[in-house]
Parts: structure tokens; C-alpha cells; sequence
């Protein structure tokens, strides 16, 4: 025995993102992005289109090209994401950390099986032979709901519909139980009459293992109903984050107050986005970037950023709800 146990320690998050820009020549398309993801919890990350989710998540992943990525994203046991030699994040992915894609039919491999694609992946990760490896795919499809999943497994990716090739996405990702689940946007390229079923589908598997997940969506309500934290982004930037519960219903930042108000079903391809627009990315104001399109703007609010505040719920002094406005509702 080397050490004593402490009692009652606070349990570490799973993964602290700390200050993470991206640039891309000139362009700041990610603006010091905080953000923590406790173990087993679900967090949404929201915003309308080009607000930097993707970027967000596919940074985590080590997959971003052609940018430069400063700050720190530690998960815990590993280190700094964001500046693991490749070598080591090749094999953090899948095992530790990984992604469902938005399209899923763009990411498989249309040239092999989907069995082989599942089956390999088990193989180079958790070194299963091929007989085991294959038993553990023929569970997978099963509890990812793919009906036949022996016979499905010999099928070719333009041979299921768009729901079972997402299916197969969340199998392959969830298939070595990483810590972490990153899902950007996975039903927006679906059906909407199946975009709810593989929204549970991927919450229930990822509670089932007590993996954690970032959840990118463009919906505020889908979010509240379906995870536990929210972060809300706007042109690069967390406006406001928190319990799920306190931002729908206790949202302080008026962008939030805007995305609650827009009317948006599960999936559309773009929010239906508030009036005005975005500033460029390569001509951001020295002030709150959401200025030019908010009805509560003060004198201070185009010249000076506002900082993330915490919101202080009489509710729940101890909650982590936190905008950043300087004339908040
Ligand atoms: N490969 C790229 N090259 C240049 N700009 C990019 C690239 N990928 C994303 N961007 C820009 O970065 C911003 C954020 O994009 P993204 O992270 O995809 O937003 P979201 O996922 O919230 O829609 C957008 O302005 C987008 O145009
Ligand atoms: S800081 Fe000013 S412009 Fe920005 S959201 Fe708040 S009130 Fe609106
Ligand atoms: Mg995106």
C-alpha cells in the first residue's frame, strides 16, 4: 500500500478544453473555447451553423488540417489532446476518444463491408482474433438495433439505408467503449422520421457504458431534453453554458433567448438563425461578436468583450451556469 485513500475527493472531469483557439490564416475561428465534460455526462454544444462546433470536435480528435490550434484539452490519464504526437492520438481514437460523423455514408469506406470495417477496427484496437472479433461485431449491430446483424454484416455500405449506415457509425464507434463520444450532428443527413431514434439510440448506448459524450446539435430543445450540460456558441465563442435546465430556463445571454425562440425541428440542415448577420471571421469587432444582431446592445457592448460570468442561480449557488453579456436578461 503506497498511499492512503482520500475520502470524499472531488471526482475529476474527464476532459477540461481550456482556451482553445483555431486560426486559419487570418481567420480566428475558434476564440479561447472553455469547456469541461464530467465522467458519464452528456453535453450539447449549440449554435448555429459555422459557429465552430465541428471545429470543436474534429480539434479534439487531432483531425483538423490547414489550421493552428492553441490552448489545452486534458483527458484525464492521457494528457493534452492537443499536443500528443500523432502516433499516440492514432491510438487514443477508438479506444479513448472517438467520433460519429455527420454522414455517415461519407465516412465509411464504400469499398469494403461493413463487417469488415467493424471487424478490423475491433481487431487493431482491443487485438481480438478474427473469430472473436466477429462474434463481438455480431453484438454490436445487435444492440445498436440492426436487425440479421450476421447477414448485415457481409452488406456493402450502399446497400443499407441512411438510419442503418448511421447505425454502423455509432457500432464502429462505440466498438473498443472509449471514454468519450464525440457525435457532430449524426442525424442531420437522416430521414426526420428516424433522426429521434438515433438520437436515443447513441444517448442510451453511451449512458449503457458509462462513456461520456459531446453532443453537437443545432437544436436547443432537443439539447435540454436530451443531455445534461449545454454550451452555447456563437461565431467562435461560449456565450453562455451550464445544466441543461438553467440554460433553457434561466438563460441570461440573449442569443440563447433567440435560439429558444427559433422554430426548429430535429435535423434541418441550418438553424432558422436570428435576423442580421454573423460578423467575418477575419473582421470580428473588439467587442461582443453578437452585437450587431442583439436588441439589448449598450454603447460598451461593440467596443468591449464581455467575459464569462457566472450566472449565480439563487436556485443553486454551487451550479456552473456562466454567460458572457454585458446586459444580460
Ligand atoms: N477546412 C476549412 N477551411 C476553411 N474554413 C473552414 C474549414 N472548416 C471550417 N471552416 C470555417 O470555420 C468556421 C466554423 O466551421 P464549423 O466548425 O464547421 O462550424 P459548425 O460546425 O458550427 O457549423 C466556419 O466559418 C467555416 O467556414
Ligand atoms: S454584450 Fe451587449 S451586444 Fe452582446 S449580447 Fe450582451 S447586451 Fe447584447
Ligand atoms: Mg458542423
Amino acid at each position: 500500500m503506497t498511499g492512503t485513500p482520500t475520502l470524499n475527493a472531488a471526482p475529476q472531469p474527464l476532459l477540461i478544453v481550456d482556451d482553445l483557439s483555431v486560426h486559419r490564416g487570418a481567420a480566428k475561428i475558434l476564440d479561447r473555447v472553455k469547456l469541461t465534460v464530467e465522467k458519464g455526462e452528456t453535453l450539447a454544444l449549440v449554435g448555429e451553423s459555422g459557429a465552430g462546433k465541428s471545429t470543436i470536435a474534429t480539434a479534439l480528435m487531432g483531425l483538423l488540417t490547414g489550421a493552428k490550434v492553441e490552448g489545452h484539452a486534458e483527458l484525464e490519464g492521457t494528457g493534452d489532446l492537443l499536443s500528443l504526437p500523432s502516433k499516440q492520438l492514432v491510438k487514443l481514437r477508438g479506444q479513448r476518444i472517438s467520433m460519429i460523423f455527420q454522414d455517415a455514408g461519407a465516412a465509411l469506406n464504400p469499398a469494403y463491408t461493413v463487417g469488415r470495417q467493424l471487424i478490423s477496427a475491433l481487431r487493431r484496437n482491443l487485438g481480438l482474433s478474427r473469430r472473436d472479433a466477429r462474434e463481438r461485431a455480431i453484438d454490436l449491430f445487435s444492440s445498436v438495433g440492426i436487425n440479421d446483424a450476421e447477414a448485415r454484416l457481409s452488406a456493402f455500405p450502399h446497400q443499407l439505408s441512411g438510419g442503418m449506415q448511421q447505425r454502423v457509425m455509432v457500432a464502429i464507434a462505440l466498438a473498443c467503449n472509449p471514454d468519450l463520444l464525440l457525435a457532430d450532428e449524426p442525424t442531420s443527413a437522416l430521414d426526420v422520421t428516424i433522426q429521434a431514434q438515433i438520437v436515443r439510440l447513441i444517448l442510451s448506448q453511451t449512458r449503457a457504458r458509462g462513456a461520456s459524450c459531446i453532443f453537437v446539435l443545432h437544436d436547443l430543445a432537443l439539447a435540454s431534453q436530451s443531455c445534461d450540460r449545454i454550451v452555447v456558441l456563437y461565431a467562435g465563442q461560449v456565450v453562455e453554458c451550464g445544466p441543461a435546465r438553467d440554460v433553457l430556463e434561466r438563460h441570461r445571454h440573449p442569443y440563447t433567448r433567440q435560439l429558444k425562440s427559433c422554430v426548429l425541428e430535429i435535423g434541418r440542415q441550418d438553424l432558422e438563425a436570428p435576423e442580421g448577420t454573423v460578423p467575418s471571421h477575419d473582421s470580428m469587432p473588439p467587442g461582443c461578436r453578437f452585437a450587431t444582431r442583439c436588441p439589448r446592445a449598450l454603447p460598451r457592448c461593440a467596443a468591449e468583450m464581455p467575459p464569462l460570468t457566472p450566472a449565480c442561480d439563487d436556485r443553486d449557488g454551487a451550479s456552473d451556469h456562466a454567460f458572457a453579456c454585458w446586459n444580460p436578461e
